[in-house]
């Protein structure tokens, strides 16, 4: 299967139809009561607002990083459903937007959601690319954006506003833990890999940081065309070429399968081991590089077999709506989706009362599937568990086992970690 093919099949299968729209939530919430559900909140006022609120859903439904916004789109579906789909007393109803892949497109799409839908929030957003050329629309409008996965660290350091949220990570997290792992368990020469944007470039320069500091040498940086990085095989020369004990990269969705399967198909797997943050090798990718991936170890803030109340009550009920294992991706729309009920639910539906609704969802804490949910007040990012996987085989499926758990870490909030990595 080619890039293109694997994200326009998984669209076609797997981006849910009707895409939350209203009567979808209402099935939905039928099919998955059962699953651990937080409280539906407090009861409205007399005089409370019931007209629905607009929630604008900003992911991708094309381009490499189709399948992360299904994943998220349905972690969503499932904790709104367990509310009954509504949140302080008002019918929650989604508007659905592509991202893509390109900034100024999904600013455009941003903005179609704000002024003609009118959402009381715009939530989701995969790309740090997007992220970033989102965050002075959202800031001196005083809009709220909640970020499902979009891992930009400028957003907790010296772009970060009391408008943005994110539910997921900062690019630095993991990978910086990582770092300094790798140096001490894998060896001491690397080569490092990722896309050319944002988010490929915080990642690499955060484990590059760790990593030197551990006693680590970077042999060579390569950063590949993005979104698609064309034809593998002059970068899989380099990588051969460079003799590295391993190499450490950063890919995601289709972009990862593309990588990791020239990896192994160049017969690089058997010489030198491929390590990574752990969306190179997350679940959605799993069933496409089934031996490809074995082995490979990687950092990151969730993994499938995690044995917490939360995540066997996730998974049922992702298995349930999706017949899949749900990915990082899925917990990050689903985390998403809680924390806006959370604020949501203080401020009774009146989400023009946003002082009180702010400060709500700077508080918010929960049991996720991850872990405790907690977000550092100086930043408005989550403190994240690191936990280092492996990929094994169990049966005829590929999961990611935990093999040891770093320490739990947000973002530091300013740059004076970091160096740029190239
Ligand atoms: C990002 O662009 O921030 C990103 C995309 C896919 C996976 C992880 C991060």
């Amino acid at each position: 299967m080619t890039n293109d093919d694997y994200s326009s099949a998984l669209t076609r299968r797997r981006f849910l139809r009707a895409v939350l729209a209203g009567s979808a939530l209402v099935g939905a919430g039928a099919l998955l009561n059962s699953c651990g559900a937080p409280s539906a909140g407090t009861s409205a006022p007399a005089t409370a607002n019931t007209t629905p609120l607009k929630i604008g859903l900003l992911v991708p439904s094309s381009d490499i990083y189709a399948v992360l916004g299904a994943s998220i789109t349905q972690g969503m579906q499932i904790a709104f459903a367990q509310v009954g789909n509504e949140a302080g007393g008002r019918p929650i109803e989604i508007i659905s937007e592509d991202e893509g892949t390109k900034p100024d497109l999904a600013l455009q799409k941003a903005r179609k959601l704000v002024e003609q839908d009118q959402v009381a929030l715009v939530a989701g957003v995969v790309s740090s690319g997007v992220a970033n050329a989102l965050r002075d629309y959202f800031h001196d409008g005083q809009k709220l954006l909640v970020l499902a996965n979009a891992g930009a660290n400028a957003l907790a350091r010296k772009a970060k506003s009391p408008y943005i949220f994110r539910a997921s990570f900062s690019n630095w997290q993991s990978n910086w833990q990582m770092g300094t792992w790798a140096a001490a368990n894998i060896g001491k020469r690397a080569m490092l890999s990722a896309p050319d944007y944002a988010a490929g470039k915080e990642m690499l320069s955060a484990f590059r940081n760790s990593f030197e500091a551990a006693g680590g040498e970077v042999v060579q940086v390569q950063l590949t065309p993005f979104p698609n990085i064309g034809d593998p095989a002059p970068f899989m020369a380099q990588i051969r070429d460079a003799a590295a004990d391993f190499v450490y990269a950063f890919y995601s969705g289709a972009a990862s399968v593309a990588f990791v399967k020239a990896y192994s198909d160049f017969g690089l797997a058997q010489t030198v081991p491929l390590a990574g943050v752990g969306f190179l090798v997350e679940q959605d990718v799993l069933p496409q590089l089934a031996s490809a991936a074995l082995n490979i170890r990687s950092a990151l803030h969730w993994a499938a077999p995690l044995d917490n109340p939360e995540n066997k009550a996730f998974t049922t009920a992702y298995q349930k709506l999706t017949n899949q294992q749900p990915n990082v991706f899925a917990v990050q729309g689903y985390d998403a989706a809680r924390l806006i009920i959370e604020g949501v639910n203080a401020v009774q539906g009146d989400v023009s009362q946003q002082d009180i609704l702010l400060k709500a969802l700077g508080a918010a804490t929960f049991a996720s599937p991850r872990g405790p949910f907690k977000l550092d007040p100086n930043t408005n990012n989550p403190i994240n568990p690191c936990y280092v996987r492996e990929v094994r085989q169990a049966g005829s499926a590929y999961t990611n086992v935990v093999i040891a758990m770093l320490e739990a870490a947000g973002d530091p909030g300013d740059d004076s970690k970091d160096t740029p990595v190239a």
